[in-house]
């Protein structure tokens, strides 16, 4: 394949957000309400290639080497007539995905594969597409998708328009050597998905309270990383997830993602923090699992501890990773 000029593969890094996406102002361009911040997960990422075909009566799709026909079809159809418009061709396309990290594990791999596909997807037609264009056009596949794209430490420009909402690096990976070790507390797939979730987030009456403080809590979350704050940063880290799940738990349909797991290793993380002064706090999507984020030296210390919360609980963990980038066809 790799001869082939129209077929090119791209690895994209999952992402965790400190300061969160959740909420659109416009749904069709996802637009988010406020801007958001995070760090690319080196440890878990996904490999896609895509292979535009002339002979190709249809998209298909293989997501670790399984045939895949439902909604994650449907997405990616769609995210491709996106691409198509974008690139003024008509040609269909085989898309074949890897993921690293265990299927099933309740980690979202949108914001990965919508970022490898778009990288890859443009590589194939051999356009060079400027970073910043790879980023909102993820966007359009997944909205942390646009995260994805640049390298490290990233923050998603609400924008107010579809050139003006993109992402971009504000510090590199090697800036601050900060670990996420995943809790799984529940494999289950997630009841209500990120997009439809999305929707619902302005039912909540917290909703705009949440909105017109998130300016503040990013000024606050770089300056932190900046300074490499750990106090500072746990304490906006905490406070964000709190309040994206307080407008989940207030909106309607009212969206209980945490189980009491969940809520027992958050309650452990601050103990651990502020009694025991490991560097962890701990943050939350659209899901039961905690990523506990902490500094490189206490990752040991926290995933020993987790342990003794719950001996059958599954422990993913990443360092901060680079942005999307091509494996073949080399540059
Ligand atoms: O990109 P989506 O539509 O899967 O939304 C991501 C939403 C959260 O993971 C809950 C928050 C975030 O900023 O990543």
């Amino acid at each position: 394949m790799a001869d082939d000029p129209r077929s090119a593969t791209a690895r994209a890094h999952s992402n965790i957000a400190f300061v969160k996406y959740w909420g659109n102002r416009d749904y069709r361009l996802r637009l988010p309400v406020s801007s958001s911040i995070s760090m690319n997960l080196a440890d878990l990422h996904t490999t896609t290639t895509v292979a535009w075909d002339d002979n190709q009566e249809q998209d298909t799709l293989t997501i670790n080497g399984a045939t895949a026909a439902d909604s994650a079809l449907e997405r990616v159809r769609n995210h491709l007539d996106v691409l198509r418009a974008r690139f003024q061709s008509r040609r269909h396309a085989r898309v074949c995905s890897t993921n690293n990290f265990p299927m099933g594990t309740g980690i979202a791999s949108s914001a990965s594969a919508f970022a490898a596909l778009t990288m890859a997807a443009s590589a194939a037609l051999g356009l060079k597409l400027s970073e910043r264009e790879l980023s909102i056009l993820a966007r359009m596949g997944s909205g942390s998708a646009a995260r994805s794209i640049p390298s490290g430490y990233v923050e998603w420009h609400a924008g107010d328009s579809h050139e003006t909402s993109f992402a971009e690096t504000f510090a590199p990976s090697e800036h601050w050597k900060l670990i996420d070790v995943i809790a799984i507390v529940s494999r289950a797939h997630k009841r209500t998905s990120s997009s439809a979730g999305h929707e619902t987030a302005g039912t909540s009456v917290l909703q705009p309270a949440r909105i017109s403080s998130a300016a503040e809590r990013l000024r606050a979350m770089k300056s932190a990383i900046m300074r490499r704050d750990f106090e500072q940063f746990a304490d906006v880290v905490e406070e964000d997830s709190n309040l994206m799940h307080a407008v989940m738990m207030t909106s309607d349909p009212p969206l209980l993602y945490w189980e009491p797991l969940s809520f027992a290793i958050m309650k452990a993380v601050r103990h651990w923090r502020t009694v025991e002064n490991l560097q962890v706090c701990y943050t939350l999507d659209a899901g039961p699992n905690v990523h506990c984020i902490c500094a490189a030296n206490d990752a040991e210390a926290v995933v020993a501890r987790l342990r003794t919360l719950s001996s059958e609980l599954d422990i993913l963990r990443s360092s901060v990773g680079c942005g999307a980038y091509i494996l073949t066809p080399e540059g």
